[in-house]
């Protein structure tokens, strides 16, 4: 094909080239350099332990999954949901489609069940961006509600959440009535995050085990 790249397209690319963590992920063999903002996450809220038992949503193509991976011992556990292909391990549970839907959250409940509980769930879940600014920013919001509604349905008492967001609309909200069934929880934005980018990731920690306090929201 030889179809002319949009100036928009053009941006992304050179963007891409010049980032020092795209070209550190490369360097380092990760597939995304989404595993760098994990990485510093985990660093500073101590999320992960090697007998975790992890729902992950949004997976791929498997940044995350990767690191996860590479932090279990044998006696924990992954499953990672996402509608597109995921690079995972033989022992993560993967699970084509997405969250929210009734369908993949039965299967989602089913693995759930085997492990007896979560301790903790991740969500680097992102919409397809329309442009519309307020668009977006609702559909994140709504994914932001997905995680949550996973983490007060599978999480043990004093588990843990950790979701990115977008600055805007709805998050300071979102945050408040996080707080309310989670003992500790910040905003964070990590040095892999693109500045330019209202990307910022919400840690909760100590699930206090109260499971409908969203009914009503969700
Ligand atoms: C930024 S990417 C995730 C990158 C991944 N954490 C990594 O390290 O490679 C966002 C992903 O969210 C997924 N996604 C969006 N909505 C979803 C949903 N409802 N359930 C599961 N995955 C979803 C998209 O398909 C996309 O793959």
């Amino acid at each position: 094909m030889t179809g002319k790249r949009s100036k928009s397209s053009d941006r992304w690319l050179r963007r891409q080239q010049k980032d020092h963590f795209v070209r550190a992920a490369h360097a380092q063999g990760h597939v995304s350099r989404a595993h760098f903002k994990l990485v510093e996450i985990d660093q500073k809220y101590k999320l992960l332990s090697g007998n975790a038992r992890i729902l992950e949503l949004g997976a791929a193509p498997g940044g995350w999954t990767n690191y996860i991976e590479g932090k279990l011992s044998k006696k924990g556990a992954l499953i990672a949901v996402d509608p597109l292909p995921i690079t995972a391990g033989v022992h993560t549970r993967v699970l084509v489609g997405l969250a929210g839907e009734d369908e993949v959250d039965a299967e989602i409940g089913v693995l759930v069940a085997e492990l007896d509980g979560l301790t903790l769930v991740l969500s680097d879940m992102a919409p397809n961006i329309s442009g519309i600014r307020s668009v977006d920013q609702a559909r994140a919001m709504e994914l932001a509600d997905v995680a949550r509604t996973a983490a007060t349905k599978w999480l043990m008492t004093g588990g843990h959440l950790a979701i990115k967001a977008f600055q805007g609309e709805g998050l300071d909200d979102w945050v408040k009535q996080t707080r309310e069934c989670f003992k500790n929880v910040v905003i964070t934005k990590p040095k892999s995050s693109r500045s330019e980018s209202r990307e910022v990731f919400v840690v909760a920690k100590g699930f206090s085990g109260v499971r409908d306090a969203f009914s009503e929201l969700v």
